[in-house]
């Protein structure tokens, strides 16, 4: 270094100035070219690892949505009054009958929608799972919770699928 400056201080040795000034520029050109490619490379692979970490939690999201799913329809399914009811064959004139008392009052006396919704085409949106807890659950309030027996419900269903 001491010999570099004074190397510079020197004005009668103004080329070897030029060449010392270049010689320190091209060292610093060199410098920052390989710390930038340096720090290029080490970008690319964080960003490879970044790119992999989402993929792996996108592939664990997906992997968990459909573990719930199965669990969901593993669980509904081993209800023994669903599948009471889901064993049986209902009768539609029953189920309608059984709707006018229970469910005319809310959803008219066609099942139109009155206070509650219009439940024509309903088994579009909803399976018969679906159908039966929505009737036995109560979790959609101000709808109460019903306790129709297996075979009531059996005919209810088959009615609501006909709409
Ligand atoms: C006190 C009023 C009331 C009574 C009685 C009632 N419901 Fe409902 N029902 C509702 C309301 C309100 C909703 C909308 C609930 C929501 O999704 O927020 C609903 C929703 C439904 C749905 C889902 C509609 C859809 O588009 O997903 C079905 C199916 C249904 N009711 C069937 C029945 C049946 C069958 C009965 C008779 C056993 C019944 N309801 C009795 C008020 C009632």
């Amino acid at each position: 270094m001491e010999s570099l400056e004074k190397t510079l201080k020197s004005g009668q040795r103004g080329i070897k100035k030029d060449k010392v000034l270049k010689y320190v520029i091209n060292q610093q050109h060199f410098c920052t070219t390989t710390l930038t490619r340096e720090l290029l490379k080490q970008n690319a692979v964080s960003l490879d690892a970044l790119m992999q970490g989402i993929a792996l939690a996108m592939l664990a999201g997906l992997f968990a949505v459909l573990v719930y799913l199965l669990g969901m329809y593993q669980y509904e399914y081993s209800d023994p009054y669903v599948r009471t009811v889901l064993a049986m064959p209902g009768e539609v004139q029953h189920g309608h009958a059984i709707f006018q008392m229970n469910c005319s009052s809310c959803h008219g006396l066609e099942a139109n929608g009155r206070v509650g919704p219009s439940l024509h085409n309903v088994s579009d949106h909803k399976s018969r799972v679906a159908l039966i807890r929505q009737v036995t659950s109560g979790q959609t309030p101000p709808m109460p919770q019903f306790q129709p027996n297996p075979k009531e419900m059996a005919d209810l269903l088959e009615y609501l699928e006909t709409l």
